[in-house]
């Protein structure tokens, strides 16, 4: 794509993204939802909550069922999932990044371009490190940092503000549509991988990570 250099900064979702834990935020919900006798809950109701905050998930979950829970009970399901998830987290090691991430992410750097997360997940700190990029990037903005999460662009301002750049300077790369939202919204480039890709809002479809490389020269 030409022009593209324009670019200086790249902003990366977590979840889906830089490694798999969307499939234990889908396990996890599953558990929670099996517990609470909604067993209708499906992957595709699980794309929904792809980018959404943990609260907002949970009414993906809850509107399956035809229960009504006061807002103290959805904190006390909120949290359950949340320790569902960490337990599978546990088992997070560096074999969770794949090697050609690593690979690209390092090639960006040396490319000088900044490299940043931008994700709605308040367990951001905790992957990362799993995974041996705690120190990695030069900014992190996730869940703990924002009042309002994907579509609104306000993770992704944060971390552009963080790396100093423009929103217009920043390629913001997600696999969920409510990412891709978010990055239309801030003025960012769109990118997307995965699920992503069959969203008619995202401006550039990539397969892999790596691809990245073959625009960000
Ligand atoms: C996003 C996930 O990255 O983080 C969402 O795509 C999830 O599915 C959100 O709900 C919040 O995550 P957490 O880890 O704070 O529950
Ligand atoms: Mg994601």
């Amino acid at each position: 794509m030409e022009g593209i250099s324009m670019y200086k900064g790249v902003i990366f979702d977590l979840d889906g993204v830089i490694t798999s834990t969307d499939e234990f935020h889908y396990l996890a919900w599953k558990e929670l939802a099996n517990r609470i006798g909604i067993t209708n809950f499906t992957r595709s109701d699980n794309l929904k909550q792809r980018g959404v905050s943990r609260m907002e998930s949970l009414e993906v979950v809850l509107s399956l069922g035809n229960k009504k829970y006061s807002d103290e009970e959805k904190v006390a399901l909120a949290n359950e999932k949340n320790e569902i998830y960490k337990t599978l987290l546990e088992k997070m090691d560096k074999s969770y990044l794949e090697p050609s991430v690593l690979t690209t992410l390092k090639e960006l750097r040396n490319r000088k371009y900044k490299l940043a997360i931008g994700s709605s997940s308040k367990n951001t700190k905790l992957i990362l490190e799993k995974i041996g990029l705690l120190n990695f990037f030069d900014a992190i903005s996730d869940g703990n940092n924002i009042t309002k999460s994907k579509p609104d662009p306000e993770v992704f301002l944060k971390a552009a503000s963080m790396l100093k750049l423009e929103p217009s300077e920043c390629v913001v790369v997600e696999d969920a549509k409510a990412g891709i939202d978010a990055a239309v919204a801030g003025n960012f480039l769109a990118c997307g991988i995965g699920p992503a890709n069959e969203y008619s809002k995202t401006q550039l479809k990539i397969n892999k990570i790596s691809d990245l490389l073959d625009y960000l020269k």
